[in-house]
């Protein structure tokens, strides 16, 4: 069972990104090794310039973004980690999905409707061939599953489609691969206003929980915390109580236990008060680790770009496979 997924390059990741995305990439590293597979994670800089970027800023961010990564658990040596750009196969790829993936198909992308319309220049080309790339990076290492948010869903369909019809066409080259949603992380909400996802693009910055916040303004953050005004306070999940069930969500998640158990672990309590402030104990001993380990990572940019090249390496030893038998069936290059 081989893994793939591809992380945006920036700094801010927030506790959703953590709890929902890369807690999951930690765990599949370790269950791809243990069945004999490899987990493969790219932080994905092509797609990052698909809408304006700072040529500066975006190598700061692929820096920023490796370390926390890495801080966070992923270990070079179990799981391939990889820059997108450093591995030409995605972009030769890219090229050859292209030819078996509908324009019409393309046209219908939500987030290609959503970003475009926010363009205020140039809506590239590149914005719009953006799932083809999306599709090569996780077909060129004929990988079984994609651990992805929600928001990707209509992408990893897609891909899906552009493998078939390329196996249905060519002989069985690519391998179909299967999304899998974390169940928790689309789950985490906006700490100000708890029926809004967790986003740092749309959220509210008191309300965004950021891996690399302080834990002066975790803290903060959470004992701000929209709950409600049941009197007495009832420290349960339910539907009509969504900052509440939010905050019980994020101490099981932070705790590694059930929801039932917080509830349980609180019913002495005196108020929100003593939820709050055991959600923000959890997270920042969640985090604190987490946060050192950042510091002494991003210092060290050498090392950063050695555990680069490590992963490119071993990348394209897939790699340079999937594209000798993929140009081999579409009878491009030389005859084999
Ligand atoms: N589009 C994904 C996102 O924005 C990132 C990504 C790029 C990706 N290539 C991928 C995710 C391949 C999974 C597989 O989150």
């Amino acid at each position: 069972m081989r893994i793939f997924s591809g992380i945006q390059p920036t700094g801010r990741k927030h506790l959703g990104n953590y709890i929902g995305a890369i807690v999951q990439y930690v765990e599949g590293q370790h269950r791809a090794a243990a069945a004999g597979d490899i987990a493969i994670f790219c932080v994905v800089d092509l797609h990052a310039m698909t809408v304006p970027w700072n040529p500066v800023e975006m190598r700061e961010r692929v820096y920023d973004t490796a370390a926390i990564l890495l801080a966070a658990g992923l270990d070079p040596e179990q799981c391939i980690f990889i820059r997108q750009s450093d591995i030409p196969e995605h972009t030769e790829l890219a090229w050859h999905m292209g030819a078996v993936t509908a324009h019409g198909d393309l046209n219908r992308m939500h987030q290609f409707k959503e970003k475009s319309a926010r363009q205020r220049d140039l809506v590239s080309a590149d914005l719009f061939t953006y799932p083809v790339l999306m599709a090569a990076d996780v077909l060129a290492y004929r990988a079984n599953e994609v651990p992805v948010g929600d928001d990707q869903r209509q992408h990893v369909e897609l891909m899906r489609d552009v493998a078939q019809r390329f196996n249905d066409r060519f002989g069985e080259i690519l391998v179909v691969p299967e999304l899998k949603i974390p169940e928790l992380g689309a789950r985490i909400m906006d700490l100000q206003d708890p029926t809004s996802k967790m986003s740092t693009t749309s959220g509210s910055p008191e309300g965004t929980v950021y891996v690399l916040d302080d834990a002066k303004t975790v803290e903060k953050k959470f004992k701000r915390a929209v709950t409600d005004s049941d009197d007495p306070p009832r420290i349960v999940r339910d539907p009509s109580k969504p900052g509440v069930s939010n905050l019980i969500d994020i101490l099981a998640a932070a705790r590694g236990t059930s929801f039932a158990e917080v509830e349980a672990s609180l019913a002495d309590a005196r108020g929100y008060g003593d939820l709050k402030v055991a959600t923000a104990e959890a997270v920042n001993a969640l985090l604190d680790p987490v946060r050192d380990r950042y510091t002494a990572l991003r210092a060290d940019e050498d090392v950063l770009e050695a555990i680069f090249a490590a992963g490119a390496a071993k990348a394209r030893e897939i790699t340079r496979d999937t594209l000798a038998d993929v140009r081999q069936a579409i009878g491009v290059g030389p005859r084999g």
